[in-house]
């Protein structure tokens, strides 16, 4: 469902992947967060307008979905790697991040020592899949992988898998609206969210930069952090 705008210099297009909260999710049929505000912003600086493209993580993540031309930007907290920098061109951090275990509210389970023989729920493509496989080993448990995090609630809800781990600010904000659900341990892993544009974009992303610094100094990122995300 991808069509790629990139040659339309009036629409900036913008790939993301919901729920993310408190970085990208749905209000009514409007996409909106932390991510989308600071994307409004750049459209702003670009005298453009934003149009969404709401894509699987797998191929924000990967860097395929940019390099194939389907949008112009990633905007999906997307933890800045080695690989990914490879990949595409990645923007400097706007968000210090962290992992968490979320379990239904009624488990035993309290740390990632209690997980042995059970199944630990991850979104494809991420960094918190990642983790849970480079540790898998050492706790005894079984990876499963979700397309989106909206599945991973519903599968812990009904009881279809027995943890998962993913970013704690978003599994903070969800757990919010899923009170079957309870966050027992932050991981801590010191991940960074960047935006990311294709690869040779170097006029894009020097623009992006631009926009942050500008949004640090004047106190626009403060005010949108305080909005979105709080203390
Ligand atoms: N920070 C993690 C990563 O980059 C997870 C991001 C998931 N984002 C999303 N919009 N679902 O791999």
């Amino acid at each position: 469902a991808c069509t790629s705008d990139s040659g339309d210099d009036s629409t900036l297009t913008v790939c993301t992947n919901v729920p993310f909260e408190p970085f990208e999710f749905m209000d009514g049929n409007e996409y909106v967060g932390f991510d989308m505000d600071l994307m409004n912003l750049l459209a702003e600086r670009l005298d453009q307008t934003v149009e969404v493209v709401e894509i699987d993580f797998d191929s924000i993540g990967s860097g395929s979905a940019l390099n194939a031309g389907t949008c112009d930007i990633a905007a999906a907290g997307l933890t800045i790697t080695e690989e990914r920098q490879a990949a595409m061109g990645m923007s400097q951090a706007y968000y210090r991040a962290d992992q968490a275990l979320v379990v239904p509210s009624a488990s035993t389970v309290a740390t990632l020592d209690d997980l042995s023989g059970m199944q630990v729920a991850v979104q494809s493509g991420t960094t918190g899949e990642t983790y849970a496989n480079d540790h898998a080993g050492q706790y005894g448990y079984e990876v499963v992988a979700f397309e989106t995090m909206g599945d991973i609630a519903s599968a812990l809800s009904a009881g279809s898998v027995d943890a998962s781990i993913a970013d704690l600010a978003t599994w903070t904000d969800m757990i919010k609206d899923a009170p079957d659900l309870k966050l027992v341990q932050p991981i801590e892993t010191e991940e960074h969210y960047g935006f990311a544009v294709q690869k040779d974009d170097k006029e894009l992303l020097d623009e992006v930069n631009a926009m942050l610094d500008q949004a640090f100094k004047d106190g626009t990122y403060a005010e949108l952090y305080e909005k979105w995300i709080g203390e």
